[in-house]
């Protein structure tokens, strides 16, 4: 008998997966027990984007959520999964962040810290892995499962055993796009066998339909754990049922000894929450499938659909789809995953919106060249390097060696609303998002205080008021259903009566299905459209100089908002009548929630700035003009 152990991801991966993160405690407490006595290796039910959709949407405080959980749960390892030094946020964070942060998770119940790093790139996981393990818990290492022509064999086994000589207890093999096929999940996990003596564990997500194949060519090939979901909260783009793996091993050497009956009635379980809360099921569709070709992982692709509604071009997200490959290799092809995903989508889609490659760089591209997150898999080409940051220069050490240390300072700032040395850390990761939060739960102490039984009030109007923020896709791999929806049925082809875009989405959907972009009926719409989200003194004809062959107009590459300064206090870039160099900043244009440094192509003497502070910019709106030397 060589039983098969299974990790239960519905409370975290899954329902990022499929329910964008949204189940709140008052879901998860009563199916616990449950759980507990599944027989579950061990159930992932922290980390990920739990804390910050607990801390932004929920407005639950998630170290709260860790404990109930951990009191309800006496018989199953409780896991999390750890962003590296990243921890459950976007950039890295001073070691002596990581370090009390994970001091705190353990001590809050974890037992199993799962950590990776986005590129691979161990000095980033060097402090959070000894931080781990002096906590005594299990230490379980991630190498990252990406398709390149440097993600060889060779380099997922080198990667391995440098994991397992840093401390790791375990070694598992994250596929979160849903690449890993049944073969090469064989060849990988035999090899990961023959060369590392840990315990292999397999993360998958279904997406295509791989998965379960790939899961079972892994048993074959002697893996010890493998990740799947309840079935109400499996399939698309989360993990593959358990209930189908613990059915297809029945009967032989790995039978999992988990027995079905208990298992569906946790399904019923969750199937209830998911018809209450109207979430989705998770379905493959053709759209999804595609991941194949352009390996693009489900929750990347909402994020970019948030970016595109938001420059009103929704219907170039296939030109987008087809750029993201070129923007990976460029960058030395990093796997696809937070915050990697979001560097490389956001490049993507500037490089579609302004018509040329590298021409906006967003900070965080920036950042990502200039070695900030780590050092990419492939060394980025001196030409590229040169088109993003100049001459600036790249890191040559551990970005967090960069980092001062920041407990004090946190602590200092926050001490006035914190309750504990966990919502410091809390503030320390996302400071405004914890700010806003102890405000709401001050807020309503003093309400419970004033009112003894108004408590159901405030949680009633949470649900509504969240639907409502809930198109605000920001974070992870987060999937907004909504969105997502939108754009399947979008690239489909689904009769545009069926969308339920915004107004400007709406009209460009209809010129692109009519194939023209002058059909006067729906341009006449767009135009409207426009004019109503504009203030209404608008009688005044916009002043534009007609300019000679002598100037170079500028103008916004992206709809955003203009920026004169780079911060409220700091003095404008350029102003009227200042001479300028080819290259120089002369303003920011905010878009997708990045400054973009808008630059000078020419060298010449300002003489117009068509646009004021703070004002909405459109696509191709003049914002200078410069009279050429
Ligand atoms: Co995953």
């Amino acid at each position: 008998m060589n039983r098969i152990k299974i990790t239960d991801t519905s409370l975290r991966d899954a329902h990022q997966s499929l329910w964008a993160t949204r189940m709140s405690t008052e879901d998860i407490l009563p199916i616990l027990n449950k759980l507990d006595n599944t027989g579950y290796h061990s159930l992932e039910v922290w980390g990920g984007a739990t804390f910050d959709v607990c801390l932004r949407y929920l407005k639950e405080d998630p170290w709260e959520r860790l404990r109930s959980i951990r009191r309800e749960v006496k018989n199953t390892k409780l896991q999390m999964l750890l962003r590296g030094q990243s921890l459950l946020g976007y950039t890295h964070y001073p070691d002596d962040i990581v370090e009390k942060f994970i001091e705190k998770s353990a001590e809050n119940g974890i037992d199993i810290f799962r950590v990776f790093d986005a590129l691979n790139d161990l000095r980033n996981l060097e402090v959070p892995i000894k931080a781990a393990k002096r906590t005594g818990k299990h230490v379980q290492a991630c190498v990252v499962y990406t398709i390149s022509p440097v993600h060889t064999l060779e380099h997922f086994i080198d990667t391995a055993s440098k994991l397992r000589d840093m401390g790791a207890d375990s070694i598992c093999i994250k596929d979160m796009a849903g690449l890993l096929s049944p073969y090469i999940s064989f060849e990988l996990v035999k090899a990961l066998k023959e060369n590392i003596d840990l315990p292999i564990q397999l993360h998958t997500h279904y997406i295509g339909g791989l998965a379960i194949a790939t899961h079972l060519k892994a048993v074959e090939a002697g893996v010890d754990v493998i990740d799947t979901a309840t079935v109400p909260l499996a399939f698309g783009s989360s993990q593959p049922p358990v209930e189908t793996i613990v059915r297809a091993l029945q009967d032989t050497q790995w039978d999992t000894g988990i027995d079905l009956g208990n298992l569906f009635e946790i399904a019923d379980y969750f199937e209830n929450i998911r018809k209450r809360k109207g979430f989705e099921r998770g379905v493959t569709r053709i759209t999804d499938m595609k991941v194949f070709e352009h390996q693009v992982p489900g929750g990347m692709i909402s994020n970019l659909f948030s970016q595109l509604q938001e420059q009103r071009s929704v219907h170039r997200l296939g030109e987008v789809l087809k750029e993201i490959p070129r923007v990976r290799k460029d960058l030395g092809y990093p796997p696809l995953v937070t915050p990697t995903s979001q560097i490389i989508g956001i490049q993507a889609v500037m490089n579609v919106l302004t018509g040329e490659s590298y021409k906006l760089c967003p900070s965080e591209v920036k950042d990502y060249v200039k070695g900030l997150y780590g050092k990419p898999p492939v060394e980025i080409s001196t030409e590229i390097k040169q088109k993003i940051i100049g001459d600036e220069e790249v890191i040559a050490v551990r970005p967090a060696d960069l980092l001062p240390p920041a407990w004090e300072k946190c602590e200092s700032e926050v001490i006035k609303y914190a309750h504990n040395e966990e919502d410091i850390l809390s503030y320390a990761l996302f400071p405004q998002v914890a700010l806003k939060y102890f405000e709401y739960r001050n807020n309503k102490d003093n309400e419970q205080k004033s009112t003894r039984e108004s408590s159901k009030v405030p949680q009633a109007k949470r649900t509504t008021d969240e639907t409502k923020r809930q198109k605000n896709g920001e974070g992870d791999e987060e999937m907004n259903f909504e969105e997502i929806k939108e754009l399947i049925l979008l690239l489909d082809n689904t009769s545009v009566a069926e969308l339920n875009l915004q107004k400007s989405d709406y009209s460009l959907v209809l010129r692109k299905s009519a194939g023209t972009t002058e059909e006067p009926k729906t341009v006449a719409f767009l135009a409207s459209a426009e004019t109503t989200t504009k203030d209404i003194d608008d009688n005044e004809e916009p002043i534009t100089t007609p300019y000679s062959e002598n100037c170079f107009e500028v103008t916004a590459p992206i709809v955003g908002t203009f920026y004169e300064a780079p911060s409220p206090e700091a003095p404008a870039f350029v102003q009227h009548g200042d001479k300028v160099e080819n290259g120089q900043i002369l303003c920011i244009v905010e878009a997708m929630k990045l400054m973009n440094e808008i630059k000078a192509e020419v060298s010449g003497k300002i003489v117009e700035i068509a646009v004021a502070d703070g004002d909405p910019v459109e696509y191709g709106q003049r914002l200078f003009l410069i009279e050429k030397e």
